[in-house]
């Protein structure tokens, strides 16, 4: 398969779809340009009109095994055919069973498993637990966070106060401290010094506002993925880690879009040497099928039966589809995702010199990000425009954060195709 736009988008049949929409949709639903898929296979998108497009958003950083793939197929349509649903709240199958052992296997064991939908949905859940288990009622997190939309998920995202606007008030007990952005870094300091700068700023919380006996968990996502494809410092989040152990303040690492092999390893956190007390899962842990998993420290599982639980979650369908998933993961893709991904940064760094608009290009395996003008001068006009001219010439992008472009393609991505988005963005980013 090829890109290929054959007629003005939105086409005529899209166009139709869109005009329907308006009427029954709910208007908090965004819709960055007008795209309307009809099917994908593999790294490809074909809009309801014919025109078939490169898939670099993944359906935000979900679809890691792409469209169609065989074997989740397989996998799907065999575990339909027996049951799709018996609420594993309830009653114990084999298929999310089977899941949650394989899970457990990969942080190294000692820990244990609740299944959700959705990332909200574990937050939701750890946020429970680890209140439940310290009766500590203060939660941390990151400015520029994104942890989901549910009222407790909500109290914790900072990346835009959009999000925030109009549902006041949101849980109480919930602190913000400044994320390390070495592009555009926050508390006045240097790009080099911004990791201790937050680190200090973080103790003189606990000397004088906060109390840290009271404080439950410091909830984090190892690089920040709506609030613009930002890593941290190299080194920070050690450093944060032995901060919170003195403290005996739990960590959780929400991996909902680092997590399952999008940075070239299962866990974001592998690559810092860091573990996490809580790691909450989602996105692209079942290739599109909704599921959640929050796997959490067996000590810290004291709640009691009834304490949590949830009608789908853990559902059979998307049970199996995490093994297929797993299966492929395990069998190359994770390595494909850290070898690609370092091809395209490669590239995309090339790029940023014919183009000194581009501030920052940043990333870690297929989890990469664009970020428009300069650390002073945020450009999201160019962003946007940016991505509505590789929509037109047949790449799809996702914007995040202020001014980032974020590329998030499936996980099967090949060099050539890899290749072919970069020629692509090259032509819209010339366009401008
Ligand atoms: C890091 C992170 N956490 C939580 C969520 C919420 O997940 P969901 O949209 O599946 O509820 C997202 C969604 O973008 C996310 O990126």
């Amino acid at each position: 398969m090829k890109p290929e736009v054959k007629t003005p988008l939105p086409g005529p049949k899209a166009q139709e779809l869109l005009a329907r929409g308006e009427k029954v949709l709910s208007p908090s639903y965004v819709r960055p340009y007008p795209f309307v898929p009809a099917r994908g296979q593999g790294v490809f998108l074909e809009d309801v009109d014919g025109n078939v497009f490169l898939d670099f958003m993944a359906g935000i950083a979900v679809n890691t095994t792409g469209y169609a793939h065989p074997k989740v197929l397989e996998a799907v349509k065999a575990q339909a055919e027996r049951f799709a649903h018996v609420c594993f709240s309830d009653f114990t199958h084999e298929p999310t069973l089977s899941l949650a052992e394989r899970l457990v296997a990969k942080v190294g064991g000692g820990y244990r498993v609740f299944f959700g939908n959705s990332g909200t949905e574990g937050i939701e859940a750890a946020i429970k637990l680890v209140r439940h288990h310290t009766g500590r009622p203060y939660l941390l997190a990151f400015t520029g966070a994104f942890h989901g939309r549910s009222l407790g998920a909500l109290s914790l995202t900072a990346s835009k106060s959009a999000y925030r606007k109009g549902f006041a008030p949101l849980l109480p007990g919930v602190v913000h401290v400044p994320f390390p952005n070495p592009f555009r870094p926050p508390l006045g300091a240097s790009p080099e010094e911004v990791g201790e700068a937050v680190l200090t700023h973080l103790e003189h919380l606990f000397a004088t506002v906060l109390p840290p006996e009271e404080v439950a968990a410091f909830f984090l996502e190892p690089i920040q993925g709506e609030g613009g494809y930002v890593l941290p410092p190299a080194g920070f989040l050690p450093k944060l880690k032995a901060l919170l152990e003195r403290h005996g303040i739990l960590l959780v690492a929400d991996e909902v879009q680092t997590g399952a092999g999008r940075t070239g390893r299962f866990l974001a956190l592998e690559h810092e040497g860091v573990e996490a007390d809580v790691y909450v899962l989602a996105k692209g842990l079942a290739s599109g099928y909704p599921l959640s998993a929050v796997l959490f420290r067996e000590e810290l599982g004291s709640w009691h039966p009834g304490a949590h639980g949830t009608t789908f979650g853990g559902q059979a369908v998307a049970a199996a589809a995490a093994q297929a998933t797993l299966d492929l993961l395990e069998g190359g893709l994770m390595e494909n995702a850290k070898e690609v991904g370092a091809f395209l940064l490669a590239g995309l760094r090339e790029m940023q010199k014919r183009f000194p608009f581009l501030g920052d290009v940043r990333g870690r395996g297929l989890m990469i990000g664009l970020d428009f003008g300069s650390p002073e001068e945020p450009r999201p006009d160019l962003r946007d425009q940016a991505q509505k001219r590789a929509f037109e010439k047949g790449l799809l992008t996702l914007a995040a954060g202020p001014s980032a472009l974020r590329l998030a393609p499936p996980l099967v991505l090949s060099r050539e195709e890899a290749a072919l988005g970069l020629e692509i963005l090259e032509e819209a980013l010339k366009s401008l």
